[in-house]
């Protein structure tokens, strides 16, 4: 063996050995931080690339749509019963403000010894309420704001006043009350009438004296109680109709306005017909740091009618391009937060009181929008920042499924047309309860008000929508060797390789595509078959040529020519085979079978 020593006398016995080995020597340094500089470049490659989401470590399937899309999974909140918390600790307000903590929407970290119990506690809201009451009820906050929005200048007299409503149940004190603070302290006074807190029966008890007391102190604020929880669409009535403001601000209890927030909304809302929705900013549910969400999307909803964010047409996104500071049209709102002319929402019809808790209002809402001659749309010159929660942390009386499938029942009924019976055949649980909701009442308003067809508006507000309609074919696309073209359960993502998926039974959606006459091949959550470097992969449906498939005779043909594929790797009936853009030759690979479905 040698040692160190020896093994340097020995590379370097003489001047021209020595050379060699610094050359030698160098050689490996420079090798070696190449390499390294690689690896780094790498990293910081990878970081650009992973999806903007990726800092939040939540569960993402329930928060993340499968097209990597934020999704609103419960913008009104509430408590469960805290896991193991005892009562004092469940009703216990434990506001107590560390100077500095969480100032200019920075992250508030937590030591070991912390975060033990900031876990034991999160049950409680379904996000960081140790971190939350570390921070300031009137933290500051960055202007969000674009450079062309500040540029922006409102005629602040002449523009309507608001009444802010925000609907609690079982709310943190903290969080509630920076709601309140950051309305109070960014919205000018003169336009700010009054704010609603209305109460939807909350159980914890700092929410009743303490609060009033709180509140007692701010102006122009008030509380409503609702004696028996009613859900977001009662408790949010409740508060309406005590406005006095020409405009209605509906916030979810969970957020932080920042500045310039309100102008934008009051401005376009006194001049037009239109629910218009703030931009939606990220508040971190495990640190409260304020983030910047993704700029351009829009709200719309996938074939089993869940709320999800898609990224907004072409025209829409050159027009926003043009103009950052003008609101854009959006399908759908996500229904937390927006802001309409008082006049107007009680002229529409207000909201469905047959709706409980929560769920499908947002949607119900803005098809109703839309289709009796108002628009929807989203600012982004207003920025509010609003907890994203993994889960929906409260109770449904009756259970969510009961609750959520109700509502959504109401809405399909009253507004989807066909597409209702769409929404029915494919959700045949919800269809049980179809006939148990009276909707009267809401089918008569929609033909006093002489609202335009479902049609109309898939075709003209939605006209990149993925539902199947008389023009579209729809069914099953499935190979000769068996497997059919779909959508993996669970494993789909913008970009995921395509595979062939189990037929499935007559009401299997995940193996249902729309097939459109220009050659698109849609699946659910706006995905579109797209020709990859020799894998197929799921896009989001775009304008792009690789999403086009010709069909000629039972084959399906790039605009290059090659042939949709079925790579059979094992004895699998084709199941989770790849699928791929080959060649064409005489192979029953490349044989596929289109089996028309009726879809209503
Ligand atoms: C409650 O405590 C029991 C026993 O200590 C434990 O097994 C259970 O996981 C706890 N539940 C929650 C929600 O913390
Ligand atoms: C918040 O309120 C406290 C106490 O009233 C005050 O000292 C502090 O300056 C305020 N912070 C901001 C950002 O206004």
């Amino acid at each position: 063996m040698l040692l160190r020593n020896d093994y340097w006398s020995l590379l370097c016995r003489g001047r021209k050995k020595k050379i060699v080995a610094l050359i030698v020597i160098l050689i490996f340094l420079l090798n070696g931080l190449f390499y390294v500089s690689l690896e780094l470049y790498n990293t910081v490659k990878r970081k650009e690339k992973e999806p903007w989401y990726s800092s939040l470590h939540f569960d993402k399937n329930s928060y993340v749509d499968e097209t990597g899309m934020r999704v609103i999974v419960g913008h009104y909140v509430g408590g469960t019963n805290g896991g193991n918390l005892s009562e004092d600790i469940i009703n216990s307000n434990n506001y107590a403000p560390v100077a500095g903590a969480g100032e200019f929407g920075r992250p508030v970290q937590l030591s070991q010894r912390e975060l033990i119990t900031a876990r034991e506690l999160y049950s409680l809201h379904s996000y960081n309420i140790f971190v939350s009451d570390k921070i300031a009820i009137n933290r500051s906050l960055p202007d969000m704001r674009s450079d062309r929005c500040k540029e922006v200048v409102f005629d602040i007299d002449n523009l309507p006043t608001a009444t802010v409503i925000i609907v609690f149940h079982n709310e943190a004190w903290s969080t509630l009350m920076r709601t309140v603070m950051s309305v109070l302290m960014r919205s000018p006074p003169k336009l700010l009438q009054q704010i609603i807190l209305v109460d939807d029966a909350s159980e914890r008890r700092y929410l009743h004296a303490e609060l009033d007391e709180a509140v007692a102190k701010l102006d122009k604020v008030q509380v409503l109680r609702n004696p028996v929880r009613t859900g977001l669409v009662g408790a949010r009535l409740m508060g309406a109709r005590k406005a006095t403001g020409d405009v209605l601000v509906f916030l979810d209890a969970h957020c932080e306005v920042t500045k310039g927030w309100l102008e934008p909304l009051l401005d376009r809302a006194g001049n037009d017909d239109v629910f218009i929705c703030p931009h939606i900013d990220l508040l971190s549910a495990d640190t409260l740091a304020y983030t910047k969400s993704i700029d351009a999307h829009w709200g719309a909803f996938s074939w089993r009618l869940h709320f999800r964010w898609l990224i907004p047409s072409t025209e829409v996104l050159k027009k926003k391009s043009e103009n950052p500071s003008k609101p854009y049209p959006t399908p759908a709102m996500a229904g937390g937060l927006f802001a309409v002319r008082k006049s107007l929402f009680w002229r529409l019809g207000g909201y469905d009181e047959g709706m409980t808790i929560w769920g499908a209002e947002n949607l119900e809402l803005s098809w109703r929008a839309w289709q009796c001659g108002a628009r929807v749309e989203i600012t982004s010159c207003s920025r509010v920042g609003h907890i994203f929660r993994s889960h929906s942390p409260y109770k449904y009386p009756g259970g969510v499924t009961k609750v959520l499938h109700a509502n959504l029942a109401r809405a399909a009924t009253v507004w989807m047309d066909e597409w209702a019976d769409f929404f029915f055949k494919f959700n045949p649980d919800i269809a049980l309860i179809r006939d148990q909701q009276s909707v009267g009442d809401r089918v008569e308003l929609r033909r006093n008000l002489k609202c335009k067809s479902f049609g109309w508006y898939l075709s003209t507000v939605w006209p990149q929508h993925f539902f199947p309609t008389d023009q579209r074919w729809f069914g099953r696309i499935k190979n000769d060797k068996g497997g059919c073209i779909g959508l993996m359960p669970g494993a789909v993502g913008m970009g995921t390789p395509a595979s062939a998926v189990d037929c499935g039974g007559t009401l299997t959606l995940e193996s249902l595509v729309v097939f459109t006459p220009e050659g698109k091949v849609m699946a659910d959550e706006g995905l579109c078959l797209q020709q990859g470097n020799g894998r197929a992969l799921w896009k989001s449906c775009s304008d792009s040529s690789k999403q086009i498939w010709v069909q000629k005779g039972p084959r399906l043909k790039t605009q290059s020519g090659l042939c949709l594929t079925l790579v059979v790797t094992k004895d699998s009936r084709g199941v989770g085979d790849p699928l791929t853009a080959k060649r064409c030759v005489t192979d029953n690979k490349q044989i596929w079978h289109f089996n028309r479905v009726p879809w209503r």
